[in-house]
């Protein structure tokens, strides 16, 4: 991949795409950060190198359409402390407008190293990947770095469209998020096992399949696992099930079995008569569950097996939790999973999304190899996919 190491940057003004797109709670705070704090690295590489840069990411889905709801300014704040430095914020409507060209033209008069435009998805050509409004944005820059690992599964103006008019690589969030999602798993350092939880099979079969090329042992947990118990014969009370997926969980297992992975389901569960944090906790064996009991965590005896399987491996892919780990009692599963991968000597590399958040929400992030920014990006990564702005950089 042709990264900004492999690029000469003296003197020239950099169109640096990052994935912006962060929490904001309903009086526009930023209430996770990650996403700006692992692409300072790629910032300050720019700045050393002598180029100034101006920074372009969507924010949630405005629609084509300006709206304050979604506006960049909290990030250019955010930006400005992390980076101890001052970063113009053209706040354009039309994004690449008269207040930008005004804008990057004081970048250039040496008034700021650092500029951030306005949320690219304020226009529609944005996700369009219309070709003038690409030529537009790359008008502002000499070359383009695509950081924004989160979005490179979207053929945007902003994260594809842009490479055609000027040269393109990418920047080292980019990087590390290829090297540890796509390289290294593709020659893993065995046994490779990958921790599978979340709500549904479906949402994940694509990823089961590629897993069943590569992985050693899939470990399963969270709502999917109810899917898979049930279409065992277990009764599953109130669970939460795929009812239609039965056949397609059978199907996997055997699948698994000829391709030689080991498939590890609960033996145990922390079951309620509610969904509610404040629901009693009543650990069950697997095949016991009341009628009136719903699964909402994997119980001790499988928490311990599962932290076993996990000691023993050398590569581990943390996607998705084991319970509903947002209520304290039923967090305990998910907890244990993820301090064995911290404690483990493996390489632990943690999918974006629910899994990134279960890991920080237990201060465990820093422990990890790798935690990825992407949520679909690197699921689909996952899935063996090609992602459209890591093939521009190929
Ligand atoms: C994400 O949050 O996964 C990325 O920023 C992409 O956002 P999108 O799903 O709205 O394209």
């Amino acid at each position: 991949m042709r990264t900004i190491k492999d690029t000469d940057l003296k003197g020239k003004t950099v169109l640096l795409r990052a994935d912006f797109n962060v929490p904001l709670s309903e009086d526009m705070k930023i209430t996770d950060d990650l996403r700006i704090t692992s692409t300072i690295p790629t910032i300050r590489y720019i700045l050393d190198a002598g180029a100034s840069v101006i920074l372009c990411s969507h924010l949630g889905r405005p629609k084509g359409k300006p709206d304050p709801a979604f506006t960049l300014a909290p990030v250019a704040e955010r930006l400005e402390e992390l980076l101890g430095e001052k970063v113009i914020f053209a706040d354009d409507p039309e994004v690449t407008g008269a207040v930008t060209d005004e804008a990057a033209a004081r970048l250039r008069a040496g008034e700021a190293r650092v500029m951030l435009m306005q949320n690219t998805r304020y226009r529609e050509e944005e996700e369009a990947n219309d070709p003038d409004f690409s030529r537009r944005l790359a008008s502002y820059a000499d070359v383009f770095v695509l950081d924004a690992f989160g979005c490179a599964h979207r053929a945007h103006a902003s994260t594809v469209g842009v490479s055609e008019f000027i040269p393109a690589c990418g920047g080292l969030l980019l990087e590390k998020e290829v090297s540890y999602l796509k390289d290294r798993l593709q020659d893993p350092e065995r046994p490779y096992t990958v921790i599978m939880g979340g709500a549904k099979v479906s949402d994940k079969i694509e990823l089961i399949n590629n897993l069943l090329k590569k992985a050693d042992r899939l470990v399963i947990g969270g709502a999917m696992a109810n899917t898979f118990l049930k279409a065992k014969g277990l009764n599953m009370g109130t669970s939460k099930v795929e009812e239609d997926k039965l056949p397609l969980a059978l199907e996997i297992l055997d699948n698994a079995k000829a391709a030689g992975v080991e498939v590890y389901l609960p033996t145990d569960l922390r079951c309620a008569s509610e969904f509610s944090a404040d629901a009693e906790c009543v650990v069950c064996s697997a095949d016991a569950v009341e009628d009136d009991m719903m699964a909402l965590d994997i119980g001790p005896r499988t928490e311990k097996a599962y932290s076993d399987v996990i000691r023993s491996s050398a590569t581990v892919v943390f996607n998705g939790p084991m319970g509903v780990f947002e209520f304290e009692r039923f967090a305990s599963g998910t907890r244990a999973v993820i301090t064995a991968m911290a404690e483990s000597e493996a390489v632990t590399v943690v999918g974006g999304g629910d899994s990134a958040a279960a890991v920080a929400s237990f201060g465990m992030s820093e422990k990890m190899s790798h935690v990825s920014t992407g949520g679909g990006a690197s699921l689909e990564m996952l899935e063996g996919k090609v992602l459209p702005g890591v093939a521009i950089m190929e």
